[in-house]
């Protein structure tokens, strides 16, 4: 009897690990599964499903800097990345925040990078405030904070707006 309960057990925790593992699987399948910042088409290359586009603002946007993020949207989170020069295989940085649908199909957004990936530690994260009005365009201001041991020269701000590319 004990060795049919702590079978069950053993059963019970490994269903967990398995659940946690399809937990992952499901968010990183929509965005980071496949991360290719050599162009932009590349960036497009993989199809979201209608599934990771609860804020109908999944998919591929640029900035005037010709900076390029791909993003899905689930269940409130974000979740994508982002590639600080395309082209370059070091620009590569994964990326997750928060979402809201607000009134009148408006999205209020936030999302944050850390500036580290395999190729280094740029000692510095950038986190974006946002608002999109309509499914093409999101309006953001960012601040970015770099580690200095002077805390005034930490923080740096600006806005970003950035446009949906038509994959
Ligand atoms: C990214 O795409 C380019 C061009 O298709 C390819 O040469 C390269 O191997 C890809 N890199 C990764 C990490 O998949
Ligand atoms: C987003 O999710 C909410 C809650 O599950 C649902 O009511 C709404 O229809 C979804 N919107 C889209 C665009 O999928
Ligand atoms: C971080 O990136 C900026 C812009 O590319 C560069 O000027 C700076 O040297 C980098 N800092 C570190 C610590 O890598």
């Amino acid at each position: 009897m004990i060795g049919f309960l702590a079978a069950l057990l053993v059963l019970r925790l490994l269903f967990a690990a398995s659940e946690i593992q399809d937990t992952n699987k499901m968010y990183t399948s929509g965005s980071d599964a496949l991360y290719n910042c050599s162009s932009v088409e590349e960036i497009c290359k993989v199809p979201i499903p209608s599934s990771y586009n609860n804020c109908s603002r999944a998919g591929v946007w640029k900035n005037e800097l010709q900076s390029v993020m791909r993003i899905t949207c689930i269940q409130g989170q974000i979740r994508g990345f982002y590639c600080s020069a395309v082209g370059k295989a070091k620009s590569y940085y994964p990326l997750s925040g928060r979402y809201l649908v607000a009134r009148g199909n408006s999205v209020i957004m936030g999302w944050t990078v850390a500036w580290q990936n395999p190729s280094g530690n740029n000692q510095s994260s950038t986190s974006w405030s946002a608002i999109s009005y309509t499914g093409d365009v999101i309006e953001s201001q960012w601040l970015l904070t770099s580690y200095s041991t002077e805390l005034w020269r930490t923080v740096m701000s600006n806005r970003d707006r950035f446009m949906k590319v038509r994959c």
